[in-house]
């Protein structure tokens, strides 16, 4: 049996540089890998069987079995696998599960069905399911840009405490293209923001004052209830308090580990789904 992990991420920058022909938008976004992982296990099998123990997730709406798909049709034509799903990393939340478990996926199917891709040719498959797909081959911290198919890795950062709040707020199936459509031009930037953070990580530091998401404005106009949330991390001793990527989860990033356990159980008391987790290196 084979197990791989897939990391949830958060965008430590998500910059939108302009609308582009064929739909998409150009970005330019830091992304950072976290120890919340979801782990998938894979075994030799006559026919392709997907399971996992969340009842709320399902296969046929997932990346997971567009994955299998894809890569059968590349190269295990005939060939089957059970594949079970122990999902940690909850759903529809921004951190990239979905996308996250697609790239275990493809990867896993390759040392499986011993196919032999290289990462630059899976990063491809990857980037037919999903624009986050690609960074997962990798993980750890790095730039993405273009539609998010051009990912080079960034100096691992120094260990850092994440907490997040995944707020109880119901998301539409399509919330990322609607955060999207939303955006206006003024909300477009030159990605002047994500190379000044760069530069810091580079220089092994990481100022929240760096730190932006584009859909942060959108998201809280979009979903008023995430004001409250943000209000109670505040509370909770938060002071730095960020959008993970298309929403809905908040986060703060914190060097100091107690001061991250306080506001990580001010949160639990309080009833909320809170996560205590800590930045990840890139995975082999
Ligand atoms: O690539 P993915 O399927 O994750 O994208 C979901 C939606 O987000 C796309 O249909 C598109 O509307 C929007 N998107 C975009 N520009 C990007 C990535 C995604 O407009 N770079």
């Amino acid at each position: 049996m084979l197990t791989l992990l897939a990391p949830a991420k958060v965008n430590l920058s998500l910059e939108v540089l302009y609308r582009r022909n064929d739909g998409y938008h150009e970005l330019r976004s830091i992304i950072q890998s976290l120890s919340l992982c979801d782990r998938l296990s894979f075994s030799p099998a006559k026919t392709v069987q997907i399971s996992s123990d969340s009842p709320d997730w399902q296969a046929e709406h997932s990346l997971v079995s567009k994955a299998v798909a894809l890569f059968s049709e590349k190269c295990g034509q005939g060939r089957g696998v059970n594949l079970t799903i122990a999902k940690r990393i909850p759903l529809v939340s921004g951190l990239g599960g979905d996308s996250s478990c697609a790239a275990a996926v493809l990867k896993g199917l390759n040392k499986l069905w011993g196919c032999g891709y290289p990462r630059w040719r899976l990063m491809e498959l990857g980037a037919e399911l999903g624009s986050d797909v690609p960074f997962f081959m990798m993980g750890g911290t790095a730039m993405m840009e273009g539609r998010g198919e051009t990912v080079t890795p960034l100096p691992t950062l120094n260990q850092m405490w994440a907490v997040l709040l995944v707020p109880e707020i119901e998301m539409p199936p399509d919330k990322t293209a609607a955060l999207y459509r939303n955006l206006h031009t003024d909300s477009f930037s030159s990605g002047e923001i994500s190379d000044k953070l760069l530069e810091d990580i580079c220089q092994g530091k990481l100022s929240y004052s760096s730190c932006f998401n584009v859909f942060e404005k959108i998201a809280f106009t979009l979903f008023p209830d995430l004001a409250k949330y943000r209000w109670q991390f505040l509370e909770a001793g938060a002071y730095q308090i960020f959008l993970a990527g298309a929403g809905p989860t908040l986060f703060t990033l914190l060097k100091d580990k107690n001061m991250a356990e306080k506001i990580y159980h001010n949160l639990c008391q309080k009833g909320h789904q809170a996560y205590l987790v800590s930045t990840l290196g890139p995975l082999d």
